[in-house]
C-alpha cells in the first residue's frame, strides 16, 4: 500500500516514524510544507487550499489512502477535506480524543498551535481540559535552535503544571519532548497523538519511505536527517 502523510514542516516526521513502526512494510510518501509554515497562523481557507494542494500532489503520486500528520490541520478542516476528495483521509485528532475518553487520567492539558486549540477540537471529549497555545514553538523547532525554547516554557505552560498528563496537540512538540519533561519534572506523562493511532496487521510488502519539501535548505536538510531514514528526498511545489 502507499501511504500518503503531510504536515506543514518536520513536525509530521514523528508520526511518520510512528507510523512505519506500526506498519513497516509499506510505501511512505511524506509531503512538509517548509515554505509556508507555521500552519497555526493561517486562515481557515488558507488552510482549506494549502492542504488541498498536498492531497492533490499525493493523489498524482497514486498513493492509496492519506494521513494527515498535523493537528492544526486535523481539528480544522478534517471533515472539509474528508467529503473533498474519495481517497479515504484519516486525521490525527480523532485517536487522540479517543484515547482521552478511554483512558483514567483526570488533569488533562492540551497544548497545540493558536488554530488547533482555537478549534476547540478538544472539548469533544468527555474530560475537563486545560488547553494552552503555544505560537513560537514550532518557528524554533523549524530553526533548530532548541534552546530557545526554554525561554518560554513559562510564559506557556505554567497553568498546566498540576496536570497528569499533557497531550501533545501538534506534530512538532515531540521534537522538544526532553525540553518539556524537564520542565514538568519528569512528573507529567507527554502523550504522542501518533501513539493513540491503532495497530493493526497488515499484507507485508515492500518499505520505500519518499519525501517532499516544498523548501529544503540546509537547516532543514540536517533536521530532517537527525530525525528519520529515508529512500528519496525532494523540494518541489505542491501548487503546481
Ligand atoms: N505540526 C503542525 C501541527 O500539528 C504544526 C502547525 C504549524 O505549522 O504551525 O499542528
Amino acid at each position: 500500500m502507499r501511504i500518503g502523510v503531510f504536515d506543514s514542516g518536520i513536525g509530521g516526521l514523528t508520526v511518520l516514524k510512528t507510523l512505519i513502526n506500526k506498519y513497516p512494510c509499506h510505501e511512505y510518501i511524506y509531503c512538509g510544507d517548509t515554505k509556508n509554515i507555521p500552519y497555526g497562523e493561517k486562515s481557515i481557507d488558507e488552510l482549506k487550499q494549502l492542504s488541498s494542494d498536498i492531497i492533490n500532489f499525493l493523489i498524482n503520486k497514486n498513493v492509496n489512502i492519506i494521513i494527515i500528520a498535523c493537528g492544526t490541520v486535523s481539528s480544522n478542516i478534517y471533515t472539509y477535506l474528508k467529503n473533498k476528495y474519495n481517497v479515504p483521509i484519516y486525521d490525527i485528532i480523532s485517536p487522540t480524543i479517543n484515547y482521552i475518553n478511554n483512558c483514567n487520567y483526570t488533569n488533562i492539558g492540551v497544548i497545540g498551535t493558536k488554530r488547533t486549540i482555537e478549534s476547540k477540537v478538544f472539548s469533544n471529549t468527555n474530560k475537563n481540559i486545560k488547553e494552552a497555545s503555544c505560537p513560537k514553538f514550532v518557528p524554533i523547532i523549524e530553526s533548530n535552535d532548541i534552546s530557545k525554547i526554554d525561554d518560554c516554557l513559562d510564559e506557556y505552560l505554567n497553568n498546566l503544571k498540576d496536570c497528569d498528563l499533557i497531550v501533545l496537540g501538534c506534530t512538532h512538540y515531540p521534537l522538544i519532548k526532553n525540553n518539556l519533561n524537564k520542565y514538568f519534572n519528569d512528573k507529567v506523562k507527554l502523550l504522542n497523538m501518533a501513539d493513540c493511532l491503532p495497530k493493526v496487521d497488515l499484507v507485508e510488502t515492500h518499505k520505500n519511505i519518499e519525501l517532499y519539501f516544498s523548501k529544503l535548505d540546509y537547516i532543514t536538510k540536517n533536521n530532517i536527517d537527525k530525525i528519520i531514514k529515508y529512500n528519496y528526498i525532494e523540494e518541489i511545489q505542491f501548487n503546481k
